[in-house]
């Protein structure tokens, strides 16, 4: 049995967490930015790297608190090294390093990706490779096949926006506040999801990727029409971002070999009707539906303690000089994609 430190700051949330290797969360310590960034309605980069600085050594504190343990009880040091915000990636691989060499122990840097890939395989033992994975954060949406550890097939990615970002962006719109994913969702719920005629971006297209931007735009012009409410709005969007997401995956799953398994991860894979569309799927389809707890969907330490007690079982450890890197594709066989082909 293995005991991994996992840092997170790739985004808006610092974490730290230690996770055993046999599935055990000993602590899990996590400090959000909302209200550092609120007044700008979106993260701004360097306020993020800040926070992070001033809060990254304290949660190691607290976690290790928290789990009764000192640094010499941990087996290995896992960081968060990209893709994501560079100085934010930067505060919390180079927090890994110090401790690492202060402490003597392995170090290493997870694809904040791969944390989120391998997430349900923490809640879930009975979760084998391979399994198909959509994976819906502020950054991306993608469509993975998991073969194992470090080793990813991309079947699909979105042309422009990611999904989280139509979210966030939708509520900012809508006047709806930060963080906007779960405003929508709760706007949604009182607001009639057939008041706003909203498009489906690439429904029906012969090809396998999705896109959200337009949806987005549509969402804009629906509020300066003045003639909706924006709780009709939200709750439309939210349709139809699930109906996009339910189209493009059911035009991959007649074309792929199956897996047993539909597994869900990244921040809006805490959204109920994205979960609920995904489960009714997977019934569909006879395979089973594995979703994280909400707290696990989005950015934490847990993921990434636990992609580094992967990773480290696998002995995959890194040099002290491993680089952070803003870009990180999980498949890196993967090519680029009409529209914003520079994804990670
Ligand atoms: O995985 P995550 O915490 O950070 C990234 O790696 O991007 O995902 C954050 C994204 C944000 O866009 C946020 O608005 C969205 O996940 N999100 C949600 C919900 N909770 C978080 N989107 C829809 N419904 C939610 N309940
Ligand atoms: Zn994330």
């Amino acid at each position: 049995m293995a005991i991994i430190l996992g840092l997170e700051s790739s985004c808006d949330e610092t974490a730290a967490a230690l996770v055993t290797s046999d599935r055990r969360i000993l602590a899990h310590a996590l400090a959000g930015q909302e209200d550092h960034h609120r007044a700008f309605g979106g993260v701004v980069p360097e306020i993020a790297a800040r926070a992070h600085a001033d809060m990254m050594t304290p949660l190691v504190k607290v976690a290790l608190d928290d789990a009764g343990l000192t640094l010499d009880d941990v087996d290995a040091i896992a960081a968060t090294a990209g893709p994501g915000l560079i100085g934010g990636v930067m505060v919390g691989l180079v927090t890994a390093k110090a401790l690492a060499m202060a402490a003597d122990k392995p170090l290493i840097a997870v694809n904040h990706l791969e944390g989120h890939a391998l997430s349900p395989r923490l809640i879930d033992e009975a979760l084998d490779f391979p399994y198909l994975l959509l994976l819906v954060s502020g950054g991306h949406c993608q469509l993975l096949r998991v073969n194992g550890v470090g080793n990813y097939d991309r079947l699909a990615t979105t042309i422009d926006d990611a999904v989280g970002e139509a979210f966030d962006k939708s509520a900012k719109i809508l006047g709806l506040g930060f963080p906007g994913g779960p405003a929508v969702e709760q706007a949604a719920k009182l607001g009639d999801a057939t008041a706003v005629p909203l498009p489906r971006p690439l429904k029906g297209a012969d090809e396998p990727h999705f896109s959200f931007a337009g949806l987005k735009s549509a969402v804009l012009r629906a509020q300066t029409s003045g003639q909706y409410r924006a709780e009709d709005i939200a709750a439309s969007f939210q349709l139809a971002v699930t109906e996009c997401l339910e189209d493009r995956l059911e035009y991959s799953l007649a074309r792929i070999e199956p897996t047993k398994a539909l597994v869900v991860a990244g921040g809006v894979a805490a959204n109920e009707a994205v979960r609920a569309m995904l489960q009714r799927l997977a019934d569909r389809y006879s395979m089973r539906f594995v979703a994280p707890p909400h707290w696990l969907c989005t950015d934490n330490g847990a993921m990434i303690a636990w992609a580094g007690a992967e990773r480290f079982a696998a002995g995959l450890t890194d040099p002290l000089d491993v680089l952070a890197r803003p870009r990180w594709p999980l498949d890196p066989k993967a090519e680029a994609v009409r529209g914003a082909g520079v994804r990670a």
